[in-house]
């Protein structure tokens, strides 16, 4: 029987990145593809090899909608899902709360409950680092540090991810989590903080950042994302969870240096903001798990390709 994975949330950023690299190379497995196209995708982000590959497959769905989903399920006969659709901007999730619990929480359970329904084997969820809160300098989060929520963005992942375990537990649902931390590149759109900055200082606007510039994150490159999840997806046992990440950390102000060096502008771009509510100050991944199981390590190295990546939206 042939394998079929439905892949949610592929049109914009992660999703895009993995579906552009694991269609190609596993042209035995279906990839039946949904999405809602919220205001959060970019058709253009799926390479033309991959839209006219013969194992492609693209459905708008809303994953809010579970008669929708419950259609797809019948019309492909899927046997596994990876689970990227989300709501995901911290901000939005300030300004409008409710479109989260839906779509993070409501949404995951939709799937997990055809998942039950048309008796799929694999349920794999991608979490975030942010379901773990805060950390002081010197700590790092394990797969085993209890789950917290600051913004109502990582409240719904965190959410999500106990539904996700729940379902397992009762009612022998295949699972895994991966909770990864801050990516970076292609197909990232400029909401997010590094395109965000390169826009307003290519248009000689000035960058405005969070509080005292000292919220720190662990940076890494989406394709070695991509390549853990796949790692995960097939070998890891059921009901794992693996943190993602390599230690790379930099404060908001150490990244926001980095743009302005290569763009050739002063110091005298930035600009104070009041902070976020709650804003997080420090998320650090400890992926020792992933590296000694499964033997994932990331390939992309942040000094070199932070400059790649800001030249690419220099070109943009
Ligand atoms: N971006 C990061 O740095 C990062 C880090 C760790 C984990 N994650 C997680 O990875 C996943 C993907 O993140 P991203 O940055 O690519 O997000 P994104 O916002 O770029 O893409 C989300 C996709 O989900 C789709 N979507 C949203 N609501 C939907 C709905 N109701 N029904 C169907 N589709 C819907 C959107 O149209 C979009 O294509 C999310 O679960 C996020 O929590 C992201």
């Amino acid at each position: 029987m042939t394998q079929k994975i439905i892949i949610t949330g592929w049109a914009w950023f992660i999703g895009s990145n993995f579906l552009n690299k694991y269609v190609l190379l596993n042209k035995e497995i279906d990839f039946i593809n949904i999405d809602a196209l919220t205001y959060a995708w970019k058709l253009e982000n799926i390479s033309n090899e991959v839209t006219n590959a013969p194992n492609y497959f693209f459905e708008k769905v809303d994953i809010r909608d579970k008669e929708a989903l419950r259609e797809i399920y019948k019309k492909y006969n899927p046997t596994d899902i990876i689970h990227f659709a989300a709501e995901s901007h911290v901000d939005n999730s300030i300004k409008n709360p409710i479109i989260f619990t839906e779509t993070n929480v409501i949404g995951t359970q939709n799937l997990l409950d055809c998942h039950k329904e048309f008796s799929l084997n694999r349920f794999h969820h991608i979490s975030t680092d942010e379901v773990y809160w805060d950390l002081p300098n010197g700590w790092f989060f394990t797969e085993i540090t209890p789950i917290n929520a600051s913004s109502p963005y990582s409240a719904s992942k965190a959410s999500s991810d106990l539904i996700v375990k729940a379902y397992g537990r009762t009612f022998w649902i295949n699972y895994v989590i991966t909770r990864c931390s801050n990516n970076y590149w292609p197909n990232q759109d400029n909401e997010k903080l590094i395109p965000h900055f390169i826009d307003l200082l290519k248009n000689n606007k000035p960058v405005t950042v969070y509080g005292d510039w000292s919220n720190i994150r662990d940076w890494l490159y989406v394709e070695d994302h991509c390549d853990a999840i796949w790692e995960v997806f097939t070998k890891a046992e059921n009901k794992s969870i693996y943190n993602i990440g390599w230690n790379n950390e930099y404060t908001n102000l150490e990244i926001t240096k980095l743009i302005l060096k290569e763009m050739w502008k002063n110091e005298s771009y930035i600009t104070f903001v009041e902070d976020r509510k709650w804003h997080d100050v420090r998320y650090a991944i400890d992926a020792t798990k992933i590296k000694n199981e499964l033997n994932w390590e990331p390939k992309i190295k942040f000094e070199n390709w932070i400059i790649s990546t800001i030249k690419y939206y220099l070109k943009k």
